[in-house]
């Protein structure tokens, strides 16, 4: 493993529009790659043949959409058995999913959708999320949504409803900030106020991304570079909380891999930066 000498800012998701590139040459200076966990549920063909030669030469983490913390009905166990499977075969530096629900009833919305901010959704997810990490032997981390309507009944606000998950299912967070700026918009919430709230301890990885304008309210389209407002929010983070790893996010008009190592790299640097403002001001 290459990764205590690569920065953990340059993480890069592995896209199958790389698939090619990355069977014929070395990952160069990405610190490791981030697998969507539903994509490998079928072994074998080419996708496998890929991830096996970078898990040989790089950390893989996996990242989940389709857990459901949220689902009324809980978590299916046969989704668990899915995961734990694909667990035992990836041996991933860590896991995650999002902060969410998508499914009723077997019927799935295949949406990351957001739930209302109450203490019974808190009680229900925390103990989704402890149920998860029980049957999975792991922590994970829950990601934060974008969202773009809200509930009435909801009696706390966001990150209180984000933090209070995560002190009671003792989980970790994905802290996804262009998320965070993303919502904060369509809702008229303080972006930087947001992630000052999240424990430092609890980061366990941060998303970029970009997203694109339309009109009356921003949607996260990972469509497009990272805004220079969320590139400062990120900095913020990092002074504050240190390094953490770190991934550009995209999933439409995903750009070449040198690109993408490329931008990886300019967190690494954006990070590196913010950490020695950091320990400075110590
Ligand atoms: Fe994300």
């Amino acid at each position: 493993m290459h990764q205590e000498k690569l920065d953990l800012a340059r993480g890069v998701g592995l896209r199958r529009e790389h698939f090619t590139h990355l069977l014929e040459h070395d990952p160069g200076d990405v610190a490791w790659f981030e697998i969507i966990s539903e994509n490998f549920f079928e072994p074998g063909g080419r996708p496998w043949a890929v991830l096996e030669k970078l898990r040989a030469e790089r950390p893989v983490v996996m990242h989940g959409v389709a857990m459901g913390v949220g689902n009324a009905t809980g978590i299916s166990r046969d989704y668990l058995a899915r995961l734990a499977a694909l667990i035992e075969r990836v041996e991933p530096a860590w896991i995650s999913d999002h902060l969410c629900w998508g499914g009723f009833g077997g019927h799935y919305a295949h949406d990351l959708l957001p739930l209302p901010y109450t203490e019974e959704a808190v009680r229900h997810v925390a103990a989704q999320v402890r149920l998860a990490q029980d049957v999975l032997g792991r922590r994970m981390l829950l990601e934060n949504v974008s969202s773009y309507v809200g509930f009435e009944i909801s009696a706390m606000s966001e990150v209180e409803f984000v933090c209070a998950v995560a002190a009671e299912a003792d989980c970790g967070l994905l802290l996804d900030i262009n998320n965070v700026y993303v919502s904060a918009h369509n809702h008229g919430f303080d972006a930087g106020a947001y992630v000052d709230a999240i424990p430092a301890a609890r980061i366990g990885q941060i998303h970029l991304a970009g997203h694109s304008d339309q009109g009356d309210y921003l949607f996260d389209s990972h469509d497009g570079p990272v805004i220079d407002a969320v590139w400062a929010l990120y900095r913020r983070v990092i002074e504050r909380v240190g390094a953490v790893p770190t991934l550009i996010e995209w999933d439409e008009h995903i750009p070449s891999y040198e690109r993408l190592a490329g931008e990886a790299r300019a967190a690494g640097e954006l990070s590196r930066s913010a950490c020695e403002a950091r320990d400075a001001a110590a």
